[in-house]
C-alpha cells in the first residue's frame, strides 16, 4: 500500500549521473525534495553493488519516492560479467523493491526493449511475454519481476534506444566518424525508435505525480518516441541533418549491412518496436515522433568542436564508450 505523499515528496534518485539520470535530476526538481546520489557519494551511499550500504541508505532516508536510474548497461560485456550485471540490475533493484514496499514508497524504475526477444514485426505490448536473448536483458527482466514480487507500488518504464545531450551515444558516434570516414556499414535489420533522456524524464515526472496522487496508476509501461527506424535510418537521418546545417562531412556513402554481418558477444533483438498506448491512454499524453528529439540534439554546429569526452571522438568500437545498451552497430570502412 502506497503511503499518501507529505505535501512535499521526498525522492530518492539513484544514479544521477547516467544519461536519464542526469534529465532526471532537472525533471524531478519541481516535484518535492530531491536526493540525487551516484555510485561515489559518500554521505549516503548510492552504489548499487553494496547491497547493504543500499539498504541502509534507503532505511536512513525514508523517501516517499525511488527513482532508480543507475544501471549495468554494458550490453557486451555483460556477457562476461553477468554477476555483476545481476547485483546491479536485479539485486539491488530487489533491495530496492523491499525497502519501498516496507516503507510505502512509490518506486520508479526502468526497463528495455531487450527482454524481448525481438521476434517478428509487431510493436510489444507489456504483457506480451519476455524472452531477453542476452545476460543484460535476462538481468533487467529479473530487475522487473523481483519489483512486481515485492509489491510496493511501482512504475516500471521500458524504453528504447536512449540518447542524450549528455553522455555517448549512437548518434554522436555517427557524426564522429561521418567526419572521419567516406564510408559506414550500419545495421538495417535492428527496428526500434531512438528516445531522449530528457523525454523519457519528463514523462516520468508527469507520471510519477499522477500515480502519487492516483495509485491505481502504477504498473509496467512502453515509454518510447513514436515512429520507428533502423540503426541505418537512425545514422541516415542524423548525418543528414547535419548536412542540412552546413556541417562538412566526408561520409558520402552510408551502406545498410544485417545484424550477422556484424556478430557482437551479446545478441540484440530485430524487433524492438514498443506500443505506447498504455502509457497514451493512462497519462494522456502524446509522445512525439522520434525525428523530432534527435535533430535538434545532435546537429551541432561543428561536431568536432562538441565538449565530448575525447575518447569517442575517435574510438568507434568499444560497446561501452558508445553509450551503454548502444554497441557497435556500425563497421567503418
Ligand atoms: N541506453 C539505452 O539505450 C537504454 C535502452 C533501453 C533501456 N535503458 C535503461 O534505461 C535506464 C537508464 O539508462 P541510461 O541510458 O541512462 O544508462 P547510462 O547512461 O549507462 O547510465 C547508467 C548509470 O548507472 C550508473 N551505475 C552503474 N553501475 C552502478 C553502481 N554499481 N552503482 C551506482 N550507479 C551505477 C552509471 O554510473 P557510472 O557513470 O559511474 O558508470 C551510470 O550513471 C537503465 O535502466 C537502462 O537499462 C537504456
Amino acid at each position: 500500500m502506497m503511503c499518501a505523499p507529505a505535501s512535499v515528496p521526498k525522492i530518492l534518485l539513484l544514479g544521477k549521473n547516467g544519461q536519464v539520470g542526469w534529465e532526471l535530476q532537472r525533471a524531478l526538481a519541481p516535484l518535492g525534495t530531491v536526493i540525487a546520489l551516484d555510485r561515489h557519494s559518500s554521505e549516503h551511499r548510492g552504489d548499487l553493488s553494496d547491497l547493504a550500504a543500499l539498504r541502509t541508505t534507503i532505511a536512513r532516508l525514508a523517501p516517499h519516492v525511488i527513482v532508480n536510474a543507475a544501471a549495468y548497461t554494458a550490453v557486451d560485456k555483460a556477457e562476461a560479467e553477468a554477476a555483476l550485471a545481476d547485483g546491479i540490475n536485479h539485486q539491488a533493484v530487489a533491495v530496492m523493491a523491499e525497502e519501498a514496499a516496507k516503507l510505502g514508497a512509490l518506486l520508479v524504475h526502468y526497463s528495455t526493449d531487450y527482454v524481448f526477444n525481438g521476434s517478428g514485426s509487431t510493436p510489444w505490448v507489456e504483457t506480451d511475454a519476455p524472452a531477453p536473448l542476452s545476460v543484460y536483458g535476462i538481468t533487467k527482466l529479473a530487475g522487473e519481476q523481483a519489483i512486481i514480487a515485492s509489491g510496493c507500488a511501482h512504475l516500471i518504464f521500458r524504453t528504447s534506444w536512449v540518447y542524450a545531450a549528455r553522455g555517448a551515444n549512437f548518434a554522436k558516434t555517427m557524426l564522429c566518424l561521418a567526419v572521419e570516414r567516406e564510408q559506414l556499414n550500419v545495421i538495417n535489420d535492428q527496428i526500434g525508435a531512438p528516445t531522449g533522456a530528457e523525454l523519457i524524464a519528463d514523462i516520468s515526472a508527469h507520471a510519477l505525480r499522477a500515480t502519487l496522487n492516483n495509485a491505481h496508476l502504477a504498473g509496467v509501461y512502453h515509454l518510447a518516441a513514436l515512429g520507428e527506424t533502423s540503426w541505418h535510418g537512425y545514422a541516415e537521418f542524423v548525418i543528414a541533418a547535419a548536412r542540412g546545417q552546413g556541417i562538412a562531412l566526408k561520409t558520402t556513402l552510408i551502406n545498410p549491412i544485417p545484424t550477422h554481418q556484424y556478430p557482437t558477444p551479446a545478441a540484440r533483438p530485430h524487433n524492438s518496436r514498443l506500443n505506447t498506448a498504455k502509457l497514451h491512454a493512462a497519462f494522456g499524453l502524446t509522445l512525439p515522433h522520434w525525428q523530432a528529439g534527435v535533430a535538434p540534439h545532435e546537429t551541432p554546429s561543428n561536431p568536432t568542436q562538441r565538449h565530448y569526452p575525447r575518447r569517442w571522438q575517435w574510438h568507434p568500437l568499444a560497446p561501452r564508450d558508445l553509450g551503454g545498451e548502444q554497441a557497435a552497430h556500425a563497421r567503418i570502412r
